[in-house]
């Protein structure tokens, strides 16, 4: 269909278009119908004249949300009619053919104005048409426009996109892990990736020197509002690059992306603060500090960088030491010695970004000498048959010449969040869960048919 989408419609004054859309809001004057047309690009004002006989009367029929599409002239508005609110408010449309392409039941919520008080159960159930309504479109689109720069910018650096697989193996990022039972191997299973740290790591050995990756992420944890079961991370890894470097990068990435996109947003201090995690703690006692000089501005951007991590912490419910970022994590060089004798006091070589009060990512140098990954995983306790089980492919691994590496990956649905001043995620998410990790629109989780279990080698106990 050619057809001139509201973003365009401005420029044509005098000639005659077909548009197509949503009916928005309608208006009667009198008698003259006036109504919103709702395209992809924003809105247009349409008038139906009463001597637009054929048209009137379709107009008359018109609804909230109905398809229609509208062939007429493009008129100027006179100047004190001009609607500053919206792109094409210089100019409306005289209706003179108007088609319903689809009839639409009222909405169960007005999605001509902003849904955010809307019950969310109700907003989830029926997310297609939450997804109309403005702000969420807009959310959606900066989300994309956000993935593009990142894309752009670390492919400028030479950085190579690389898909790493969703059916795998646990790796140790200390959520519980979503399973999938494999049908062809009774009693096994895949796991969904809580992150693709091993894999990144292992396209190091492999020589790609600098990847990067837009990836979904899955983690069983309780929910929460900075929190989703998927989530989707801007995942990078890099060789021969020292901690400094690899901040670096992220840091201008964000600093460029933020000035292009978000230029009302302000930046409390550049270079961004790097604080160690002790002095951190002490001062504000969170690893996310709110450094805004003013906690209530959504447009000020306090990042700062916490280092010096603690290598470990113990685990506060089987009294063992388990990891603070993860097991692949190096010690800062001049603690090495202390592995042995004071493993708590070892500081790691891994750094967080916090923003506003919240983590949006987290990275470290990682380990990639055999024996001192083989001493972590026994310093955590894990026992020789565990660590070959689990970890045996990356010790191989790093017996094949892998190169120093390291990385980090920040939080894409936080940083979207912060960034569309949401309260929570879910708002920058075109289809996320309900705080208790369902999908009302679609059904899930849902129970399957018994054939299906069966062919996993499944039964399940009410
Ligand atoms: P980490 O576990 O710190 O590191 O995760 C990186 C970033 O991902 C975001 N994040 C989440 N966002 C939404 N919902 C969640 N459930 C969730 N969990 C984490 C956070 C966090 O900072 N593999 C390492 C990275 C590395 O070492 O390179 C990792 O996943 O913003």
């Amino acid at each position: 269909m050619k057809r001139t989408l509201s973003s365009k419609i401005s420029g044509k004054a005098g000639e005659t278009v077909t548009m197509a859309g949503w009916v928005h809001a309608r208006r009667d004057h009198g008698k003259l119908i006036f109504f919103d047309l709702r395209d992809c690009d924003g809105l247009t004002q349409i008038v139906i004249l009463p001597k637009e006989n054929e048209a009137y009367a379709v107009g008359e029929k018109l609804r909230p949300e109905f398809v229609v599409q509208i062939e007429g002239m493009v008129n100027k508005r006179p100047d004190n009619m001009i609607n500053k609110k919206i792109p094409s408010g210089a100019v409306e449309l005289l209706a003179e053919k108007i088609t319903i392409l689809n009839e639409a039941k009222t909405p169960p919520f007005e999605i001509d104005k902003d849904t955010l008080g809307i019950n969310e159960e109700l907003r989830l159930k029926y997310r297609y048409l939450d997804l109309r309504s403005e702000r969420m479109r807009t959310n959606l689109v900066q989300r994309a426009k956000t993935v593009n720069y990142i894309r752009d910018f670390y492919s400028k650096n030479d950085f190579v996109e690389i898909e790493t697989p969703t059916l795998t193996k646990g790796t140790p990022e200390g959520a519980r892990e979503y399973i999938v039972p494999s049908r062809l191997y009774p009693g096994e299973f895949f796991v969904l990736p809580q992150s693709p740290q091993q894999f990144k790591q292992l396209l190091m050995v492999a020589g790609l020197e600098r990847y990067f990756q837009i990836v979904k992420c899955f983690r069983d944890e309780d929910q929460r509002g900075d929190r989703q079961p998927e989530f989707t991370q801007l995942d990078i890894e890099m060789s021969f690059a020292d901690e400094s470097e690899i901040r670096k990068l992220l840091e201008n990435c964000l600093i460029g992306l933020i000035k292009e996109f978000y230029p009302e947003k302000t930046i409390t201090k550049t270079p961004f603060p790097v604080i160690t995690y002790d002095e951190v703690m002490k001062k504000y006692s969170t690893d996310k500090p709110d450094l805004r000089e003013d906690k209530s501005n959504p447009n000020e951007l306090a990042f700062c960088w916490i280092v010096d991590f603690p290598l470990f912490e113990k685990s506060e419910t089987e009294k063992k030491l388990v990891s603070s970022h993860h097991p692949f994590t190096a010690p800062k060089e001049e603690d090495m010695d202390l592995l042995d004798s004071s493993p708590e006091k070892v500081k790691a070589q891994a750094y967080d970004l916090a923003l506003n009060g919240f983590e949006i990512a987290g990275g470290s140098v990682r380990i990639h000498k055999k024996d001192l990954q083989n001493k972590i995983f026994q310093i955590l306790g894990i026992g020789d048959k565990e660590i070959s089980l689990r970890f045996g492919h990356m010790l191989e691994a790093f017996e094949y010449g892998a190169p120093p590496h390291g990385g980090i990956a920040g939080g894409l649905d936080r940083l979207m969040a912060i960034l569309q001043n949401e309260p929570n995620i879910r708002e920058v998410m075109a289809f996320p869960k309900t705080g208790d990790a369902r999908d009302p629109m679609m059904g899930a989780p849902s129970e399957v048919d018994k054939k299906a279990l069966k062919e996993v080698h499944i039964e399940t106990k009410k």
